[in-house]
């Protein structure tokens, strides 16, 4: 991984493409990819792009990255603290996490998560959860952890990834900005 002056070119990643924060001019693109990857989405809520934006607005966005390719916006991950058992933690929620979908299946939601992931770590993280396919992020490491829920949806969609030894054990709450979407 290259890291030059806040943008990442990662080695073995699509050559035009370029990881880097979001910038303030930059939601917008952001949101249009978000409801355009989220559109007809089987457990999609509509409300992606507004999670962003509150998020946003909270600042509460630990990590906020865009993918360009060939100057556009089409990929953006982010992560945001997550409480445990009614607790403030060092544990973050990954997502939303969107590809715009004519360019999806070509890596880019691949190194924007291996790119938070990386983040989250260097910002001393303690672990990272996901509420999603088990096939996919089970590829990132991603497992179901016994002791840490997140109530609603079947047990096995919600993982975690411990960046440290100790797995935190209770109910799992997303910043109110999911207002119960996540
Ligand atoms: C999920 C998403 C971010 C993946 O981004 P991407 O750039 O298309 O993914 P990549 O190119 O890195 O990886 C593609 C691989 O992931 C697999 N994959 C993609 N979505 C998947 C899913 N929902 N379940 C299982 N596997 C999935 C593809 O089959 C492909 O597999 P392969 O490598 O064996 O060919 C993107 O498809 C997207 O924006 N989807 C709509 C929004 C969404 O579901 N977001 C995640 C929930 S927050």
């Amino acid at each position: 991984m290259l890291i030059l002056c806040g943008l990442y070119a990662s080695a073995g990643a699509p050559p035009d493409m370029l990881i880097r924060h979001e910038t303030p001019d930059d939601g917008p693109a952001i949101a249009a990819v978000v409801e355009r990857a989220f559109t007809d989405h089987p457990h999609g809520s509509g409300t992606e792009a507004a999670i962003v934006r509150a998020l946003r607005a909270a600042d509460a966005l630990v990590v906020s990255l865009v993918a360009e390719v060939e100057g556009q916006v089409r990929g953006y991950v982010a992560a945001s603290a997550v409480q445990v058992a009614g607790q403030s933690t060092s544990w973050h929620g990954l997502g939303p996490v969107a590809v715009e979908p004519a360019v999806q299946g070509q890596g880019i939601g691949s190194w924007l998560i291996a790119e938070c992931l990386a983040q989250l770590r260097r910002k001393a993280s303690s672990g990272c959860v996901v509420l999603g396919e088990p096939g996919y992020y089970g590829r990132f490491g991603f497992k179901a952890a016994s002791g840490l829920v997140y109530p609603g949806p079947p047990s096995e969609f919600f993982m975690a990834l411990p960046f440290k030894s100790c797995v935190p054990q209770g109910v799992v709450a997303y910043h109110e900005a999911f207002a119960g979407e996540a």
